[in-house]
């Protein structure tokens, strides 16, 4: 995780690489860290905290930072607690070389074992700090330039970064790399702008250069860019890309916070991940990824779907769907233990990869090593051009726009919409739906953005059951079929935002062990709608009420027998069992909102997450 940020140009650095480093926030928040360069020094300045609580020290200390070129951190601590010591930039022994890093350097601690043995000392905990010194040690003993000692030492390295390091004596020259950790290079006539997301440099330049894995890049005032290999040095041409980003994307607009806005925004990304994809008169549902690769989705025996966190949660709905609609076997794995077992996965079959960032080091680890066994990956992103997005074989977006908000919202429910046109086109294939089916089925889930809309009506109801419960600690949340994973990712939201211990579960799964923890005290989410389980769903109810738990019940319209046993209800529209995830989640995100609104919390950056998680 972390952001990194740098400018090389004609412009006073200081406030670029300030109001980038607040678009970067939400890749890390702890602590964050300048250095702006001058003619043989620098100034530099980091604290532990948020950018502008930076930004406050530097100004009370009443200084101007002047100078055109300078770089950038905001950190998620891995190594060393977050304090103004292990915040970055760090500097080597010699005072000569300072870098700003994100990844993990996975072998620092053999490297700081020789640099000790060689005199070196160290200040902080971190990897970043050990790896500076390397650099420095290889280029001081093999009098090497700058450019060939940090191309030499990251030979030597195991594990992920995005690196930008400059020499004090030279502050002409920014030298960049990249393996694993996402680094964007913006380039204008006489400027560049260094940055682990383009979202930070938009406002000046749209021309961007995207460093792949092993690639390395010499910057300097006034000069062509240097695209190097880091394996062997080879010179290559650089690939200059165009930015669309509509600024107003990444804005908050009239919302207090990013998250309400993604949850508001959610009837429009519904309709922009169906526009092109679902022609309702027609009744045709096409994507090109999957038209353009039909034979291997007609005969896959098994799909894998691969993700993390709230993408995974969408990963099980998509099984529901794709068992359903297209009669195919689906496994979904959590990202981070596909890798790491020997999977089976061949030649024949298909590993779907799902992700907003595009950018999660474990998903693209699983999607590197379903690559290697064969199989055919298609992937699922948000973000354009994201490593996960250019590593596929062939890939859905999902068009839901910039996500800021560290709590997924409007890109799960886009990744479902994804996942239900893929069932759709793979059953319309395979003829496992039959054509009413087919036709109704488009037809409702052209609907589905205006009954979106419906329950984003609730919120007044919603913001009265949070007054009630903000001061409980404990909460469940149960579905069946394919509102289990709804359950699941309700709690997450909940979890993430307020702090707050929440448990989903299958909801009858819950007599085998959680029941136990149903009291007066403790509120229950039942996600009750009519078309699923409803007569057993009824029989749950009936449980938590025998111990006197309180409900909060998501009902259809018109529902009686819930109704008259809950004691709150949310009523959403009537919709088929196979799309309800897409309305049912939305009380459950408004809910976490507003409990973390109401218990203060920093609603869309809480404490010790990141929005892309880029280490393991
Ligand atoms: O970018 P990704 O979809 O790969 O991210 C996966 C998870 O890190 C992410 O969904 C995380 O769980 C969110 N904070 C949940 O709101």
């Amino acid at each position: 995780m972390c952001g990194i940020i740098g400018y090389l140009g004609y412009r006073e650095a200081y406030p670029i690489l300030i109001s980038g480093l607040k678009k970067l926030e939400y890749r890390g928040y702890d602590s964050s860290g300048i250095a702006v360069f001058f003619e043989n020094g620098y100034n530099l300045y980091k604290t532990k905290g948020r950018v502008h609580e930076l930004e406050q020290k530097i100004s009370s200390y009443r200084i101007k930072i002047k100078g055109t070129m300078g770089i950038g951190h905001t950190r998620w601590a891995t190594h060393g607690i977050p304090d103004n010591i292990n915040a970055h930039p760090h500097v080597s022994n010699s005072n000569e070389l300072i870098m700003i890093h994100n990844g993990i350097i996975e072998n620092y601690y053999a490297i700081k074992i020789i640099l000790l043995k060689n005199g070196f000392t160290f200040k902080s905990k971190t990897d970043t700090e050990v790896l500076v010194n390397l650099i420095e040690y290889i280029k001081e003993e093999n009098k090497l330039s700058l450019k060939e000692a940090v191309r030499i030492s990251l030979n030597e390295i195991v594990g992920a970064y995005s690196i930008a390091i400059v020499e004090k004596s030279h502050p002409e020259t920014i030298v960049i790399a990249k393996l694993g950790s996402p680094l964007s290079l913006g380039i204008n006539e006489k400027e560049f702008f260094v940055s682990s997301d383009p979202i930070s440099f938009i406002d000046y330049t749209k021309n961007v250069l995207y460093l792949k894995d092993g690639e390395m890049a010499i910057l300097k005032k006034g000069k062509e860019l240097d695209l190097r290999k880091i394996i062997d040095n080879h010179r290559l041409n650089p690939i200059i890309k165009q930015l669309k980003i509509n600024l107003k994307e990444i804005e908050k607009g009239k919302y207090k916070y990013f998250m309400l806005k993604e949850i508001y925004e959610q009837p429009k990304t519904i309709l922009d991940t169906l526009r092109g994809r679902l022609l309702i008169p027609e009744k045709i549902i096409c994507i090109n990824g999957i038209e353009s690769n039909k034979n291997i989705f007609i005969n896959a025996k098994c799909i894998t779907i691969v993700a993390c966190g709230t993408s995974w949660h969408a990963s099980l709905i998509g099984e529901y769907l794709l068992e359903e609609l297209a009669r195919v076997r689906v496994e979904v794995e959590y990202a981070s233990e596909f890798r790491y077992r020997n999977p089976i996965v061949g030649e024949k079959d298909i590993v779907i990869v799902i992700s907003q960032s595009g950018e999660t080091a474990d998903t693209l680890a699983a999607l590197k090593l379903a690559k290697k066994k064969g199989a055919f990956v298609f992937g699922i992103c948000n973000v354009v051009g994201s490593s996960i997005a250019r590593n596929v074989d062939a890939g859905a977006y999902t068009h839901a726009g910039p996500e800021i908000s560290v709590a997924s919202t409007k890109a799960f429910t886009a990744q479902i919409t994804v996942l239900i046109l893929l069932a759709l086109i793979i059953g319309r294939y395979k003829s496992t739906i039959n054509e009413n089916r087919y036709k109704f089925l488009c037809e409702e889930l052209g609907s589905i953005p205006e009954k979106v809309d419906y329950v984003l009506k609730t919120d007044d109801i919603i913001k009265k059951i949070s007054q009630i419960y903000h001061n409980v600690n404990n909460f469940l949340y149960l579905g069946r079929g394919i509102n289990f994973p709804v359950a699941l990712e309700g709690a997450l939201k909940l979890k993430e935002i307020s702090y707050l211990h929440a448990e989903g579960y299958p909801a009858a799964e819950m007599k085998h062990g959680p029941i136990a923890l149903v009291d007066e005290t403790m509120p229950v989410f039942v996600i009750a709608t009519k078309k699923g389980y409803y007569n057993k769903i009824i029989g749950n109810i009936q449980e938590i009420k025998a111990r006197k738990g309180k409900i909060i019940a998501i009902v259809n319209e018109g529902d009686i027998q819930v109704n008259m046993l809950a004691d709150h209800v949310i009523k959403i529209p009537n919709i088929s069992e196979i799309f309800s995830p897409l309305i049912t989640v939305i009380p459950l995100q408004l809910f976490a909102y507003q409990i973390a609104y109401i218990r203060g919390k920093n609603v869309d950056q809480p404490r010790n997450l990141a929005k892309s998680v880029t280490v393991e």
